[in-house]
């Protein structure tokens, strides 16, 4: 009902409108923070330095949006603590006899913490002797209670089928693990775990501001009701973000939609390119924009419509594209949690627009608990 919505029109909005908050309660939780004197402390995991100094790889397992925040963590653990990590769709995991080695961690990412597919997956990977971690929302669930170490989102309870505030704080989890394996491992200096931990202190306020575009979004969304086919790119941990801010759109506008890595652009998509086709373009990291530049303006070519979704300062798309949405500077890591916002907006207004059910999109369900 309308007072549990706080004013909302739908809970879809209003988590979006959370996300600050969500962000800030996951990155310094009051009972045990996260953020202290300068370094990140994760006593709820419950991992010694010498089992975090084991690792030899990762496995990040998981379904939907949950898998997308994965892809993201790949990036992110590679980069940042030098771990191979593999990502995994639950559903495929668990039927492919993986190979779980000695030093092998499977992290399990779930909202709920009941999906099937990643339940079964922690639990094969459990029946097989390899340590797991939990990151889940709901204490108390499924997930958590099985994984032998978990870590939380404190994104509270999340009512619309389409994630957005839990999705946003399970990329904040997956910064703080990599940070505090790369503490541990020494792979990033003290100096720039100061900067990134400065970084991350700042993204709620960053997500605050970005919210507040809500209008200007919606005039652009508005323009899109009809589309047929959009397209969503990006490298890097950009890539990973195109995922999602693809599955949001189609999820709920019914709109199809594909992500594509940019440089894959040219075996597949660039054919389905057309006059007028929607083209959101994420271009945050600054060692790949001028391949993402090259990239937009081979779509252009080829007659779509490009939305971009850039880094502050980066004026230059403002002549490659259409219309531009720029994000406040942060870590290079970090980008994903700022540039999500303007394409959620996007999605929650085309869907608005075109009538749909947006809290309850057709066919799907908030948790999945049978295969
Ligand atoms: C469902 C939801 C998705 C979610 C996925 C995984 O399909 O509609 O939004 O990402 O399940 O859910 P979980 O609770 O495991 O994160």
């Amino acid at each position: 009902n309308a007072a549990e919505k706080g004013g909302y029109e739908h809970f879809m909005l209003k988590e979006m409108y959370e996300q600050p908050k969500a962000v800030s309660d996951t990155l310094n939780p009051k009972h045990d923070p996260h953020i202290v004197d300068g370094k990140i402390v994760l006593n709820e995991l419950g991992m010694t330095d010498e089992e975090i100094l084991k690792i030899k790889k990762i496995y990040i397992v998981a379904c939907g949006s949950a898998y997308h925040t994965g892809v993201t963590g790949k990036y992110v653990f590679e980069g940042m603590a030098r771990i191979p990590v593999e990502v995994d769709l639950a559903s495929e995991f668990r039927y492919r006899n993986p190979i779980l080695d000695e030093g092998t961690l499977v992290i399990i990412i779930s909202q709920s913490g009941e999906t099937a597919d990643s339940l079964a997956a922690l639990r094969e990977a459990k029946a097989r002797g390899i340590k797991t971690l939990g990151i889940v929302n709901v204490v108390g669930s499924s997930i958590a209670r099985e994984a032998d170490n978990v870590m939380y989102t404190w994104a509270g309870p999340e009512i619309a089928v389409a994630t957005t505030k839990a999705y946003s704080t399970q990329l904040i989890a997956l910064y703080l693990l990599a940070m505090r394996f790369s503490q541990i491992r020494k792979t990033v200096s003290e100096e720039e775990m100061e900067v990134m931990i400065q970084d991350l202190k700042r993204l709620p306020d960053q997500i605050e501001l970005l919210l507040a575009n809500k209008e200007k979004i919606q005039k652009f969304a508005n323009r899109y009701l009809a589309a047929k086919d959009v397209f969503f790119i990006g490298r890097g941990v950009d890539f990973a973000i195109s995922l999602e801010g693809s599955l949001k759109l189609k999820e709920i506008s019914y709109i199809h939609s594909e992500a594509y890595a940019a440089g894959e652009l040219k075996h597949g998509t660039i054919s389905l390119i057309e006059e007028g086709t929607l083209v959101a373009a994420v271009l945050t990291q600054e060692d790949l924009y001028k391949k993402m530049i090259s990239n937009i303006v081979e779509v252009r070519t080829r007659g779509a419509f490009v939305m971009a979704v850039t880094n502050e300062g980066n004026i230059e798309v403002e002549k490659a594209s259409d219309y531009v949405v720029y994000i406040p500077q942060t870590n290079s890591y970090f980008t994903n949690s700022l540039a999500i916002i303007p394409l959620q907006l996007f999605s929650y207004y085309v869907s608005l627009g075109k009538g749909c059910d947006v809290d309850k999109p057709r066919n799907l369900a908030k948790s999945v608990t049978v295969e």
